[in-house]
């Protein structure tokens, strides 16, 4: 970042001295106020619930112009890299590296992710402690925790090389355990991954091949998985990466700063979105039922959202959507399932809400969850697995800016502060003169 010529001025009507701060501008985007000084020239903090005008580091994997409707990584639009862009580990190559890889490169990096890709088999025995109907999310939370138990040779995060490698476990270990905790969850047997397939067939044979019959690889779907994945593998600071962030300003390792990544996912404001607006489609069940769901939504006491629609950044049509409503359609073709019936109700109420008041004047607009359960749902992924493909996805993104904070120099322990609107100091009274 450049510091720009231009400062910030901070002036009090109560006569406090005034206060410069420097504006730093970026090589894109917002320009930043640095207020570092604040609270030691006035002894006043900045108030900013949900970080909605706070930039809290200065990175540069992935940018979002929430107004145009645009995301790069690291510099490429993402519709090019997910369409003519090569597969998911180039564009993991990509974030972590900040170049994409020449061929020689990419062979180098698949073959490295690929002999990563098994777990210690007592990794076994946690999936064992669950109920075989836990939520995969509250598996895998456990299960990438556990995982730094196994690995004590490369969690020095201070070392470059720990930390490379344990992205790479990271990377290649995800796919394994999310079909684990799928195999887990319907009673067969778990299926080692295999090192002749491609990452994302890899993930689809570990999910659907059983011990009586080999999975078929349909690269048609293959392919549509590895689009999915790419979408979802970075999105700046958004709620998990920020997590991640925090945790990892403590010095905890890579594997819990990914589990804590993991437990934020899973909300349903954040990456739980795209198991809501699968059962909301359900839910909704015919275009029929459409303007009452509408109506619903626009009250606010019923507390029903339009899930999959809405960003914090976004106010235009959320990129990833648009290319997960066309990777939609091609899945529903190549299985034959063009007038499935979800899909051609996320349409109608897609078109509905976009042309209604409420929706257009609040910029609401889909975003990335709003088909990415249609098309997993086709794929033949569970709907309590969506997000866990999610995170399966988002792993690269989110040890991508671990490791750009590790090493910036700039960074420190993130420790915000508050605004404190409780009892001021008070004595205690014992108990019988309460
Ligand atoms: C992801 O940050 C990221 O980058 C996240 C993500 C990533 O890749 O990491 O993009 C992935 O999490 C996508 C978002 C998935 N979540 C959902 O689809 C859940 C539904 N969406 C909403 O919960 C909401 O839109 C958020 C949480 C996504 C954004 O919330 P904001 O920015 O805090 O906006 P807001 O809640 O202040 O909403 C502004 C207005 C409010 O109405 P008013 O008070 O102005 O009258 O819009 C309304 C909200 O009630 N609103 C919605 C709505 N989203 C916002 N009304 C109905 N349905 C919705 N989905």
């Amino acid at each position: 970042m450049t510091n720009s010529e231009t400062k910030a001025t901070l002036s009090f009507s109560d006569g406090s001295p005034s206060l410069e701060m420097p504006i730093y501008k970026g090589s894109i985007g917002p320009d930043v106020i640095d207020i570092r000084k604040l609270y030691g020239a006035t002894g006043k903090f900045t108030y900013d619930p949900g970080f909605m005008s706070t930039a809290a580091c200065n990175s540069s994997i992935t940018y979002i112009d929430g107004d145009k409707g645009e995301l790069l990584y690291r510099g490429y639009p993402i519709e090019q890299l997910a369409v003519n862009g090569g597969d998911f580990l180039e564009t993991c190559y990509l974030l972590l590296n900040g170049e994409l890889p020449n061929a020689a490169q990419k062979e180098e990096f698949v073959s490295t992710v690929t002999k990563h890709t098994m777990v210690h088999e007592q990794m076994q025995f946690f999936f064992r402690g669950f109920r075989r109907d836990a939520h995969p999310m509250s598996v895998l939370v456990g299960t990438v925790g556990a995982l730094s138990s196994f690995y004590h040779d490369s969690l020095d995060i201070n070392d470059p090389h720990h930390r490379e490698v344990s992205a790479i476990r990271l990377i290649a270990k995800m796919p394994t355990l999310v079909a684990m905790a799928y195999k887990y969850s319907i009673g067969q047997p778990f299926v080692y991954p295999r090192n002749d397939l491609s990452y994302s067939a890899n993930f689809m044979h570990m999910m659907f091949s059983t011990p009586c019959e080999e999975y078929k690889v349909n690269e048609v779907l293959v392919r549509a998985l590895d689009r999915i994945l790419i979408l979802h593998a970075d999105h700046e600071q958004n709620a998990s990466t920020s997590t991640v962030r925090l945790a990892g300003s403590s010095g905890a390792n890579p594997f819990a700063c990914i589990a804590a990544g993991i437990a934020c996912l899973w909300g349903p404001a954040h990456g739980g979105a795209n198991e809501a607006a699968l059962s909301m489609l359900e839910e909704i069940g015919s275009v029929d039922n459409i303007t009452h769901f509408i109506s619903q939504v626009k009250d606010k006491n019923s507390g029903v959202k339009l899930m999959g629609f809405g960003h914090r950044v976004y106010k235009n049509y959320d990129p990833r959507a648009k290319l997960m409503r066309e990777t939609c359609y091609e899945v529903l073709q190549e299985l034959g399932l063009q007038d499935d019936p979800l899909f051609k109700l996320a349409m109608a109420l897609e078109k509905i809400a976009l042309e209604d008041e409420y929706f257009v004047s609040r910029k609401l607009y889909p975003n990335v969850d709003f088909y990415s359960g249609i098309v997993q749902r086709a794929l033949g992924i569970p709907t309590a697995l969506f997000t866990g493909i999610f995170a399966l996805a988002r792993t690269v993104g989110w040890i991508a800016q671990w490791k750009e904070m590790i090493s910036d120099p700039e960074q420190k322990i993130g420790r915000p502060r508050q605004l404190f609107v409780g009892a001021a100091k008070r004595d205690v009274v014992a108990i019988d003169k309460r």
